[in-house]
C-alpha cells in the first residue's frame, strides 16, 4: 500500500512539474511565491499576503504556454526618429509586442519604462527593450533607425562607411533572431543603407524596404494641397527616386480628383511655369534642412509615415507607397541600386512595383538619382 502511494505521489509530482513549466499563468504565481521579498523587475513580491492575494484571485486555466507574438515589431535605435516611429506604431495599435534596441542602455531602459507607464492608454500588451538582440526574437517587422550623425567637415561617403560598420553589428543579429522578418530601413542615407542591409541580411529583395521618398511625397502632398486649399490626402502626387536632393517630382501624374494638373498648365514643374509650382518641390527638398536648423532633427513626420508603411505590411493591405526598392533593370537602370518607386506593400513586403508612365525627362531624372547612389555604393567596403 505504502509503495503504491509513493508511486502515485511521484507520478503526480512529475505531471505537476511539467504542467508548471507549460502554464505561464501558473508560472507567474510560482515566481511571486518563490521570490517573496525580492524585486522581480517590474513587480514587488514582498510579502506572503501579496502572493496569497494573487493565488486567491487568479486560478490558472491554460495548460500551454502563451503563443509567440503574431505582430511583433522591433525598432532599432531609440533616438528621436526611433521613438517617433515607436509611438506612432503604438498609437495605431499595429503590434502585439514592441521591442526596442539601442547601444545606450540607460536611455533604452528609460524609453522602455516611459512607454510601459503609458500602457493604460495603449493596446499593445508587451513592450520590451534590451541591447541584446534576443529581445527581438520572432519579429514580423524590424524598423532600423540607428546610425551615427554627420560630423563637421565629414564627407558623405565617410559617413556612409561609418554607418555600414554600424549596420554590420545590427543586421546579422536581427536576422539571427527573426529570419522571416521584413526590414524597413530609415537611417540615412536611406537608399544606400537599404542596399547595404539587403547585402548584409541575405534576405530576398522584396523583404528589404527603405522608407525612401514616402516622407518626401507626404511633404509634397501637404505643400501642394496647402497651396490649393485642400487636404493633403486629396492631392495625388508622387516624389520618386532618391530620398534627398535628387528626388523626382512626377508632375505628369499630379492630380486632384483625377484632374491632371499638367493638362491645366502644360508648363507645371518647369522653369517656364509662370506660377512657379516647381518651388513646391524645392521646398520639399529644403524642408529637412529647415526643420533640422529650427529644432535640431526631424522626427514626427517620418515616424507617422513609417507607421503607415507598417500598417500596410502587418495588415496585408496591398496599398501603394513610394518606398525604396531594388530597381535594377527598371527604367533602363543597370546597377543594383535602391530607390523609390510606387510599391505594393503587404505581408510579403514589396509584393510588386507599379510601372508608372513617366515622361522621358522624368526617366532621365530617375537615372540621375540611380547614378548618384551608385557613385556612393561602388566605393563601399566590407559588405
Ligand atoms: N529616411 C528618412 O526619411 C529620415 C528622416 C529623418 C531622419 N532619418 C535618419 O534616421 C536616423 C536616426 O536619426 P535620429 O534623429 O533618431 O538620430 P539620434 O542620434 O537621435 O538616434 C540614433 C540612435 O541610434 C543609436 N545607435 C547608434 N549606433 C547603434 C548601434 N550600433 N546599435 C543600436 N543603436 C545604435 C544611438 O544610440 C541613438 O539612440 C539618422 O540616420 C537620420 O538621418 C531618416
Amino acid at each position: 500500500m505504502r509503495k503504491l502511494y509513493t508511486e502515485v505521489r511521484n507520478k503526480r509530482e512529475t505531471l505537476c512539474s511539467s504542467w508548471i513549466s507549460l502554464s505561464s499563468v501558473y508560472q507567474i504565481n510560482q515566481s511571486l511565491c518563490c521570490s517573496a521579498g525580492m524585486y522581480t523587475g517590474t513587480k514587488w513580491a514582498s510579502s506572503a499576503i501579496m502572493s496569497s492575494v494573487l493565488q486567491k484571485l487568479i486560478s490558472p486555466l491554460a495548460s500551454s504556454p502563451a503563443e509567440p507574438p503574431r505582430n511583433k515589431v522591433t525598432v532599432v535605435g531609440v533616438g528621436q526618429v526611433g521613438m517617433a516611429c515607436a509611438v506612432s506604431i503604438l498609437l495605431r495599435d499595429l503590434c502585439d509586442e514592441l521591442a526596442l534596441v539601442d547601444v545606450m542602455e540607460d536611455r533604452l531602459k528609460g524609453e522602455m519604462m516611459d512607454l510601459q507607464h503609458g500602457s493604460l492608454f495603449l493596446k499593445t500588451s508587451k513592450i520590451v527593450a534590451d541591447k541584446d538582440y534576443a529581445v527581438t526574437a520572432n519579429s514580423r517587422l524590424v524598423v532600423v533607425t540607428a546610425g551615427v550623425r554627420q560630423q563637421e567637415g565629414e564627407s558623405r561617403l565617410n559617413l556612409v562607411q561609418r554607418n555600414v560598420n554600424v549596420f554590420k553589428s545590427i543586421i546579422p543579429q536581427i536576422i539571427k533572431y527573426s529570419p522571416n522578418c521584413t526590414l524597413i530601413v530609415v537611417s540615412n542615407p536611406v537608399d544606400v543603407l537599404t542596399y547595404v542591409t539587403w547585402k548584409l541580411s541575405g534576405l530576398p529583395k522584396h523583404r528589404v524596404i527603405g522608407s525612401g521618398t514616402n516622407l518626401d511625397s507626404a511633404r509634397f502632398r501637404y505643400m501642394m494641397a496647402e497651396r490649393l486649399g485642400i487636404h493633403a490626402s486629396s492631392f495625388n502626387g508622387w516624389v520618386l527616386g532618391e530620398h534627398g536632393d535628387t528626388s523626382v517630382p512626377v508632375w505628369s501624374g499630379a492630380n486632384v480628383a483625377g484632374v491632371n494638373l499638367q493638362k491645366l498648365n502644360p508648363d507645371i514643374g518647369t522653369d517656364a511655369d509662370k506660377e512657379q509650382w516647381k518651388a513646391t518641390h524645392k521646398a520639399v527638398v529644403d524642408s529637412a534642412y529647415e526643420v533640422i536648423k529650427l529644432k535640431g532633427y526631424t522626427n514626427w513626420a517620418i515616424g507617422l509615415s513609417v507607421a503607415d508603411l507598417t500598417e500596410s505590411i502587418v495588415k496585408n493591405m496591398s496599398r501603394v507607397h513610394p518606398v525604396s526598392t531594388m530597381v535594377k533593370d527598371m527604367y533602363g537602370i543597370g546597377e543594383e541600386v535602391f530607390l523609390s518607386l510606387p510599391c505594393v506593400l503587404n505581408n510579403t513586403g514589396v509584393s510588386s512595383v507599379i510601372n508608372m508612365t513617366l515622361t522621358d525627362a522624368e526617366v532621365g531624372q530617375l537615372k540621375k538619382s540611380a547614378d548618384t547612389l551608385w557613385g556612393i555604393q561602388k566605393d563601399l567596403k566590407d559588405i
